[in-house]
């Protein structure tokens, strides 16, 4: 390790918060689906920031945006008009689920959520939200008491909502039994992300929508990983065909700028009035100038039927590969959100994917979770798919030892 890495990881590592796990590399430069560390090395990066390079890093629409923005107005509370705003608001408009008309702008997925919470509240007057099991939604306290992992929510169980409780996912009846003329939201991601990439069964996100109907709830469609084109469809929600009265957009909608989206149906959303929810870096231009660009590349590059054609082909070759090892449990996904469940803990597999250049990603301790940008080409697909294969039957030798 050369002098500058180790004094860069001592900064990092005795100042940053200790709240995040850890690769031991620095990145600093990237393009499409690839990085570079600071030694030049490349890697293949099936992280994609958590699921933020939709577009792949420092696409050429995105940076021009974001260069000539700053160049013009960076700042720009949403008490003044912006042309740059207006412009991304009729985009969004147009490519949202339809009914889905008013927008509020804000700066993260969780601030997303807290907003969508807050509309829900506001607008049916109740205060119960049904959250599901595994479900992940943010850390503010808000979105926390609609995530379930009791790791996030334990240290702060008095902070926490307590009219929010959990069904799990995918049982229709205990749905049934939870939701009542007392819920205010159903709140759910239409695949489950950080909970280890589960589909829902046939049936059960429409079933939400009928009881959502039936009892004047709110359904909100937590789509900031989902979204955007990640699954194969512009929102994952189309999948089973149901439309959200509110949805959360955040992680890749600026091309990895901060931001973050709440859209809803009009009278839902306007049930907030004067300064009852605002933020002062929502809707600034240059995350604006760079979710306009964002969503022009996704639409014109195709990007959405790329993340299909690819994640068909990608899945089919995990899956073979899967019937060839027993570490393997499962494969799932939709996309390019794709998740392999091995029967252990994935650390040496995360690890030795990184010293052979690929950057994967934890989806908690036994699923790895691929999100890589939309952008990446088969080859390199194919070459993760062969290191992923090496990797395992190393895991399958090291199990296989007394
Ligand atoms: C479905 C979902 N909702 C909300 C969030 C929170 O987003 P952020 O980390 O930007 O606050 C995440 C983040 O992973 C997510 O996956």
């Amino acid at each position: 390790m050369s002098e500058e890495l180790k004094r860069i990881i001592n900064v990092e590592d005795s100042v940053l918060a200790r709240v995040y796990q850890r690769f031991p590399v620095c990145i600093t430069r990237g393009r499409g689906a690839i990085l570079y560390d600071i030694y030049g090395r490349e890697y293949i990066d099936c992280m994609g920031g958590y699921g933020v390079s939709i577009v792949g890093h420092c696409h050429p629409r995105v940076v021009k945006a974001i260069k000539e923005q700053s160049e013009r107005l960076i700042t720009c509370h949403s008490s003044l008009y912006n042309e740059k705003r207006a412009e991304l608001l009729e985009k969004l408009i147009k490519i949202a689920p339809k009914g889905l008309d008013r927008v509020f702008l804000s700066n993260s997925g969780a601030e997303a959520v807290e907003c969508a919470l807050k509309v829900a509240v506001k607008y049916t007057g109740r205060d119960e939200v049904v959250s599901m099991v595994r479900g992940y939604h943010g850390k503010t306290i808000g979105a926390l008491s609609a995530t379930w992992n009791p790791k996030y929510r334990r240290p702060f169980k008095s902070l926490l909502i307590p009219t929010f409780k959990f069904i799990p996912y995918g049982r229709i009846e205990k749905a049934e039994a939870a939701i009542s003329d007392r819920t205010a939201a159903v709140i759910v991601e239409p695949i489950q992300g950080e909970g280890g990439v589960h589909i829902p069964p046939k049936g059960f996100l429409e079933e939400l929508r009928k009881l959502c109907d039936e009892h004047g709830a709110v359904l909100i469609m937590d789509e900031v990983q989902t979204g955007l084109g990640r699954t194969g469809r512009m929102w994952a929600s189309e999948h089973w065909g149901v439309s959200p009265d509110i949805m959360c957009i955040a992680k890749a909608i600026a091309g990895g700028i901060p931001m973050g989206v709440t859209i809803a149906r009009g009278e839902i959303m306007e049930s907030l009035k004067l300064g009852e929810h605002t933020t002062t870096f929502g809707g600034n231009p240059l995350a604006c100038a760079a979710a306009s660009a964002t969503i022009d590349v996704i639409v014109e590059e195709g990007l959405v039927e790329r993340a299909r054609v690819l994640g068909d082909f990608f899945k089919d070759k995990l899956l073979k590969i899967g019937e060839r090892f027993g570490v393997v449990r499962d494969v799932r996904g939709l996309g390019l959100m794709i998740g392999l469940e091995s029967r252990f803990d994935i650390y040496n597999i995360l690890m030795g994917a990184l010293e052979r250049g690929v950057i994967l990603l934890y989806s908690g301790k036994n699923v790895i979770r691929f999100l890589p940008p939309l952008v990446i080409e088969r080859e390199h697909l194919e070459r993760v798919a062969e290191i992923l294969e090496v990797l395992l039957k190393e895991e399958e030798s090291r199990i296989a030892r007394p």
